[in-house]
């Protein structure tokens, strides 16, 4: 049966974006609606001005309108009752209606029980209702969504055939939403996150009844795909494509009226099943359910939960496991009090029998993992229970052998240079592009990556650099253009290894925005392109054109496009979960997409795993990383939508403040991302006439873009850092403290004497204006260069470091004698990592000649932590005796016998 299209309407511009998000318009809207209808309910029964209550009244539900269409509730019937209210006049009924709704609404009470949109004459077909859907209480609740063009009573046959398949022991519940057209499907995916499951159902039309401003950027221009000329019968295949870009997680399923035989051989990976029109209903209803189940399952979390409650004698060496050694305590009763039995009971180890070992998983804990690698869009993954601190380490050592180049984002964390000794990678620094102003580092440009990967080949060296490292998001929040820099990289070394350390950036995953700059979001991408035929022929051009020039310029000046039959795609993420996602404190992953994994990393992976991974690991931790991946699967689109909300309200609120901007202002993109990395041009991405409008835009063009990531102070700024757990009320508070200063400063301002107001101005000058410069890395000195005649910058760091723990070759050198002796040209070798905080990065490593640029940096610091240097003593650096520094008089004897003596290591 073939429905017919309802009528062209014209469409209708919705002027919201995600950015400053709709769920906030929607529920503002709503509060907006109760108070208009209580003054429309008060203006009828009192004689007020009823026409501009109404005028108002129709304002909000014309916002409100378009939005709704895509809710499952109060639905398009329950909306549809409202506006009928509404257009009747009988303005306390719908006063009625809309403070119920809007409470439901508030409070989520429609999630957990019915709630009826009847008035009272209809109370008998409300207890039917109610009958049928009590069952829901305690059971997740999520919404489906249908994609067919019904009309309004079609629509409520379909729901009510739905609903009377639930079945008391369903372990879900869901209530349906019913779009018309491919684009009101995918602003319903984008809008609506109680979304968990969609069926496209045969043939529907393209256009929405509304227009969405960003629709057209986050679908990467699809109607110029040749849409509109795409069978009818061919849409639905592509719009599951796009609802999977969108968002991987929900589950699709086909219905069809022609042979279900036929299109299920078509179908892509994206669909669960296909079903021949409703024959099938309650299988649907079935496999609906069973893939919420897929998501829902916690294996290391469950069979946690049931070994907790299994009755065991402990007789291992684990006296706290099951609370024993705390219950029989006359002492330590308070820690049960707070903590509650149940980690107690929890607490056990692989030894005990029957929970799986993190270190040879082959139970829930492998599963658990398969989940997570599905969750986070990796091939594998691994749980780490140290932090990234260790999940870095572990990858490191996995894949780097003694002498193997590494390309290494100088300002990366420090795990990574301790690494880098353990391994014995031979490390190029990569540099940063430093913001002075704010005393912090962005990220690297691609055109640094791409110049040391030249001169390196130009070297012949090219064979031994087997990874790049970057960080990913940065600490400020800037974050790469990952896919660019791999491909870029991989048109020189079409075997390299990519370790993109996203500490920060876990969240990443399960936004469509964020997404696509992710390391395993890349590498997916990369992989299909490679297979792609047009990406094939695109490659073919670019080398007839580009061929291959001897001069470096023209490989820095293009854009690169790498052998697709040579490419291998080879990426490892690093994440703290627990930064920020649902994890215990220490609970990390390791994600990995690397198609020579099994034949080239498997057996070097698990003994680096073995080396870093503790023998007693702590479930909690384990468990914790199983259901926050469950709580990413289920429910990551609205926490990352609504943690971005959250930061960008912050940025709008402090932005339009009469007394806050007097003394606070954001950095925007501009001040963090110079010009030449932002061809989009976009300095910020609110402003008060185009709000939201253009972050999608940067995100899409720019080298580098700006996230949101807020934590840390530098000389001059303080970074907030909204996560999923922040709430509007939070940020409000936040706001009230940044006023409440605001209103100290102010008063401090007014009650200073000139005097006082000069030296004021003066540290303020100081703060914001005379910053030091930050320092480059500087170079290793060629006694740790690899290869005396080295042309290129790679450094045995390792040697250096273990070499500084003979004190015979070291000594202390105190700030003035340094500065003298650099002033004089020595030569001084520093043998220790020092690292200032903040910045937190280290200004020197083991091996590093020291520079007067650095010193100068830290003389100007006002940092008071900084690790590695004694103030007592000073820098610990390399007698030149035992590096063969210059000046050799002084140093007395042949420096080449003092490097033989020197050990080996
Ligand atoms: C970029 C980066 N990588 C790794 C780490 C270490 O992570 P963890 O604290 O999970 O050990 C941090 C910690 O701050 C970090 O900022």
């Amino acid at each position: 049966m073939k429905r017919k299209p309802r009528s062209v309407e014209p469409q209708r511009e919705i002027a919201i974006n995600l950015y400053r998000s709709v769920w906030e318009v929607r529920n503002d809207g709503w509060i907006h609606l109760s108070d208009e209808a209580n003054r429309l309910a008060d203006a009828a029964a009192e004689g007020g001005d009823l026409e501009l209550a109404r005028g108002r009244v129709a304002e909000t539900l014309d916002l409100l309108e378009p939005i709704e269409s895509y809710w499952a509730f109060p639905g398009r019937h329950g909306f549809l009752r409202l506006l009928a209210l509404f257009q009747d006049r009988e303005y306390a009924d719908f006063n009625d209606l809309v403070h119920r709704i809007s409470r439901a609404l508030s409070s989520q009470s429609y999630r957990k029980s019915f709630v009826s949109l009847h008035l009272d004459e209809e109370a008998a077909v409300e207890e039917e209702e109610r009958r049928e859907t009590e069952v829901r209480v305690d059971r997740p609740y999520f919404e489906l969504l249908i994609v067919d063009d019904l009309s309004a009573q079609e629509e409520e046959t379909l729901r009510k055939r739905l609903r009377s398949m639930r079945r008391d022991e369903d372990k879900f519940i869901y209530e349906i939403v019913v779009v018309p057209s491919f684009q009101d499907a995918l602003i319903a995916v984008l809008f609506n996150f109680n979304l968990q499951a969609c069926v496209i159902r045969y043939g529907f039309p393209l256009k929405s009844r509304y227009r969405l401003d960003i629709l057209h950027q986050l679908l990467e221009n699809y109607e110029e795909e040749g849409l509109e000329s795409l069978p009818e019968s061919e849409r639905g295949c592509l719009l599951g494509t796009k609802i999977a870009q969108l968002r991987p997680e929900l589950d699709l399923y086909m219905v069809t009226d022609v042979s279900a035989e036929d299109i299920a051989g078509k179908l892509c990976e994206n669909f669960h099943r296909v079903f021949y029109r409703e024959e099938d209903d309650r299988e649907l209803h079935f496999s609906i359910l069973q893939a919420i189940e897929e998501r829902y399952q916690t294996p290391f979390f469950t069979a946690l939960r049931v070994y907790s409650q299994q009755p065991t004698g402990v007789f291992h060496a684990l006296p706290i496991s099951r609370g024993k050694s705390i219950l029989q305590s006359h002492w330590i009763q308070d820690m049960i009090q707070f903590y509650g039995l149940g980690v107690f009971l929890a607490e056990t180890s692989a030894t005990s029998g029957g929970l799986d070992s993190l270190l040879e998983p082959i139970g829930p804990i492998k599963v658990a993992q398969e989940l997570a690698a599905r969750a986070f869009g990796a091939k594998r993954t691994f749980w780490v229970t140290n932090g990234t601190s260790t999940a870095n380490k572990i990858v490191v050592q996995a894949l780097i052998q003694p002498g193997d180049i590494v390309l290494l984002d100088r300002n990366c964390h420090k795990s990574h240079h301790y690494g880098m000794v353990l391994a014995g990678a031979n490390v190029v620094y990569l540099d940063a592009y430093p913001l002075n102003e704010y005393s912090m580092y962005g990220a690297v440009p691609i055109r640094s990556i791409k110049q040391r990967l030249l001169e390196l080949r130009r070297a012949g060296k090219l064979d031994r650099v087997k990874l790049v490292l970057l960080t990913n998001c940065t600490f400020d929040g800037i974050v790469y253009d990952v896919e660019r820099v791999m491909e870029e990289c991989l048109a020189i070394k079409p075997d390299l290894i990519f370790l993109w350390d996203e500490a920060w950036f876990a969240f990443a995953g399960f936004h469509p925005t964020y997404r696509r700059r992710t390391g395993m979001g890349a590498a997916a991408r990369l992989r299909e392109r490679f297979r792609d035929p047009d990406f094939r022929r695109r490659y073919a051009e670019f080398k007839e054109q580009f061929g291959n020039p001897e001069d470096d310029r023209h490989w820095l000046d293009t854009r690169l496009v790498p052998d697709p039959e040579r490419a291998r795609v080879r990426v490892y993420v690093t994440h703290s979960t627990h930064k920020t996602l649902t994890a215990l404190r220490q609970g990390s992953m390791i994600h990995v997409y690397d198609q020579d994994f099994k034949q080239k990393v498997e057996e070097a992976f698990h003994e680096a795993y073995m080396t870093h991974t503790s023998t007693s690991p702590n479930y909690q931790i384990l468990a914790s990383l199983d259901v926050g991946r469950r709580q990413v699967e289920l429910e990551g689109y609205e926490l990352v939508q609504k943690q971005v909300d959250h930061a960008m309200a912050l940025r709008e609120r402090i932005a339009t403040h009469a007394l806050l901007k007097k003394y606070f202002r954001f950095l925007a993109t501009g001040d963090l991302i110079p010009k030449e990395y932002r061809p989009s041009g976009i300095e910020a991405y609110f402003n008060s006439e185009q709000r939201w409008a253009r972050m999608e835009e940067c995100w899409h063009s720019d080298e580098f873009v700006y996230g949101i990531q807020i934590n840390k102070t530098s000389r001059n700024t303080v970074l907030f850092m909204t996560n999923i757990g922040t709430t509007r009320s939070s940020v409000a508070y936040l706001i009230e403290i940044l006023v409440k200063i605001a209103q100290e400063l102010d008063v401090r301002n007014e009650d200073m004497s000139p005097p006082e107001m000069r030296l004021h101005r003066f540290k303020v000058d100081s703060l914001t204006k005379q910053l030091p410069a930050l320092p480059d890395f500087s170079h290793f000195h060629r006694f740790f260069r690899c290869g005396t005649d080295s042309t290129t910058p790679e450094g045995d760091m390792r040697k250096a470091y273990f070499m500084a723990y003979d004190e015979t070759v070291c000594r202390y050198i105190t700030m003035p004698e340094l500065q003298r002796q650099v002033a004089a040209k020595r030569e001084v070798v520093s043998a220790m990592f020092v690292i200032p905080y903040p910045p937190g990065f280290p200004i020197l490593v083991p091996g590093q000649v020291i520079s007067k640029e650095i010193l100068a940096f830290i003389e100007a610091l006002d940092t008071r932590e900084i690790h590695g240097y004694r103030p007592e003593l000073g820098f610990r650096v390399f007698t030149d005796e035992a590096i063969g520094a210059v000046e050799p008089d002084s140093a007395g004897g042949a420096p080449a016998a003092r490097i033989a003596a020197a050990p080996a290591v």
